[in-house]
């Protein structure tokens, strides 16, 4: 195997880190977007409950349940070889019961054939996390900007930006390393926070919104394709506008055949 096939696993997630190799995110939710995300080498696909707005069309992320994350989680496990899949544990499907919690950890794993899982949250769901982590099911959290806790807040402002949120999500990101997590995922939150963050934990952190300075980035595939254009965050690089390239297509394709060009000889038998 060569090396840029080499299967990323946890363990090589933290030697990249200790090597200083940076670690590429993105999410999937469907077949086509993870074979090329795993073709294109990104290390680490999240199938992520950002699926509920860039995918299914909610205003939020809460509506997702269990068993449309399986669907999804499963589609991508198939058509990935080579990056680490994730699976996105949805919103009440880990708060109410540590065993809930478990038993939905563990359907990532044994139904959708996810190699790990992310979770929102600190230390209140360390004791969560732990259960998890003891039954060989690896957890990666998630601090800042909690999407699902977006009616708690009411605003997608940046997190962290007091000394008093900055010192939680600074106690929070030790309590969940303790509790087991092997890696973090840091959203919108200043530069400087997520440095200091990054440098106090042995786990990789990835960053969404959060500078330059985590071990990873991630970003919402769809976002960064230009193919979702509802919120536009400042931390998204457009990397292709994939959206407006589509609807040129299916422009030209209704003109020809109401012009009646398509189908043509070569593609008539
Ligand atoms: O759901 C998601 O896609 C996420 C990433 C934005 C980190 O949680």
């Amino acid at each position: 195997m060569t090396k840029a096939r080499r299967k990323v696993t946890t363990s090589r997630l933290q030697e990249m880190k200790e090597q200083d190799e940076k670690i590429a995110c993105l999410t999937a939710y469907d077949y086509l977007m993870a074979s090329v995300l795993d073709e294109a080498g990104v290390d680490v696909i999240l199938v992520g409950d950002s699926a509920g707005t860039v995918f299914a069309g909610y205003d939020t992320t809460i509506p997702m349940t269990m068993t449309q994350m399986l669907y999804h989680a499963a589609v991508v496990s198939r058509a990935t070889e080579r990056a680490l899949v994730v699976g996105d544990l949805p919103f009440m499907s880990y708060q109410a019961s540590v065993e809930e919690a478990l038993r939905n950890a563990g359907a990532f794993i044994k139904e959708a054939l996810t190699e790990a899982v992310k979770l929102e949250g600190g230390e209140p769901i360390c004791s969560t996390v732990r259960r998890i982590v003891d039954a060989g099911i690896p957890v990666i959290g998630h601090l800042g900007l909690t999407p699902q806790s977006i009616h708690k807040f009411g605003t997608y402002r940046t997190r962290g930006t007091s000394d008093d949120e900055a010192n939680r999500i600074l106690k929070d990101a030790a309590a969940l390393q303790d509790a087991g997590i092997f890696s973090l995922v840091l959203e919108k939150i200043p530069q400087d926070l997520a440095k200091e963050v990054t440098e106090s934990l042995h786990i990789p952190t990835i960053g969404i919104g959060a500078g330059p300075h985590c071990d990873g980035q991630i970003l919402v595939s769809h976002d960064m394709l230009g193919l979702y254009n509802k919120f536009r965050p400042r931390f998204v690089r457009r990397y292709a506008e994939l959206g407006s390239a589509m609807g040129e297509a299916f422009e030209a394709y209704c003109l020809d055949v109401k012009g009646g060009r398509f189908p043509g000889p070569d593609e008539s038998y």
